[in-house]
């Protein structure tokens, strides 16, 4: 069925095509997170300004949202502002809110045809009133959505996440002792979601940038070169496919490695 909805946009013959009839819908992670890196060097590649970067990131994320949903992902988690980015140009700050905002505008139409229910992760009371409106009305719309859930980390930071579900667990009045990770995940931004399975970063950066930092503890790391505008469906396919070949072990060990233990 994901298969069919995937090949449903990829042009007969396309490169793509191969790459998607590789995939195992049975071994689908059920969240991919995803740190977008590289829009400003992506920029300065072709003598432009940051914005730019920032502006042809936007296909990326409708590609990436879209592939998501197609994928049959249960969540697609994109780290788009971090509680760190307000230290950059007030230009370059305001230019990612405009952009957010005509992201959010020109999708929701096809956030609701795909079924996606926006959520956002973070501090978003600290956002611009505006802002806060267009977030919403998103969240709003989509909420009756039963597809992929797309989580925005917006002035999002995983530290701060921990400490808002710490205020928040010491305010629901929960007994210490009856405070376990378990309990404590629910008091997290994401709670009720699965962890993230897979986190992809791009750019070639090997940090996890205070992301998600609580959900990630077993996630697979896969870091591209590839600039985050660059970023289409055959580099999510590709970091699809690496997950694949993993071997998930969470601490333990799988049965073939106990055997060779044994001998
Ligand atoms: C990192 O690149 C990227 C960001 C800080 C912001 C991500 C924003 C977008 C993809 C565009 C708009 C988002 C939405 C949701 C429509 P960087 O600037 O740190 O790149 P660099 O490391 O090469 O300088």
């Amino acid at each position: 069925m994901s298969l069919e909805r995937l090949l449903a946009v990829i042009p007969a013959g396309h490169s793509d095509e191969a790459l998607a009839r590789e995939v195992n819908f049975d071994r689908l992670p059920a969240h991919i997170a995803v740190i977008m890196d590289g829009n400003g060097r992506w920029a300065a590649q072709r003598h432009l300004p940051r914005v730019e970067g920032h502006r042809a990131g936007s296909d990326a994320v409708r590609e990436t949202v879209e592939t998501g949903a197609r994928l049959g992902l249960d969540v697609l988690t994109l780290y788009a502002f971090s509680i760190e980015n307000w230290k950059r140009p007030v230009t370059e700050v305001s230019t990612l809110m405009v952009l957010l905002k005509r992201y959010l505008r020109s999708e929701l139409e096809t956030l609701l045809k795909n079924d996606i229910r926006f959520r956002v992760i973070g501090r978003m009371d600290e956002l611009a009133p505006d802002i806060q409106q267009e977030l919403h009305l998103a969240i709003d719309r989509t909420a009756g959505n039963t597809g992929m859930l797309f989580n925005i980390a917006l002035n999002y930071g995983g530290r701060a996440e921990i400490v808002d579900a710490a205020r928040r667990a010491i305010a629901s009045g929960i007994k210490p002792e009856a405070l376990d990770e378990e309990q404590f995940a629910q008091f997290l931004y994401t709670a009720g979601q699965p962890d993230p399975d897979l986190l992809i970063r791009t750019s070639g950066e090997m940090r996890v940038s205070n992301y998600l930092l609580w959900q990630i503890a077993y996630a697979e790391i896969y870091v591209t070169d590839t600039l985050w505008p660059d970023f289409r469906r055959r580099h999510m396919l590709e970091a699809l496919l690496a997950y694949q070949k993993r071997e998930r072990r969470y601490g333990g060990i799988t049965p073939a490695r106990a055997a060779i233990g044994a001998q």
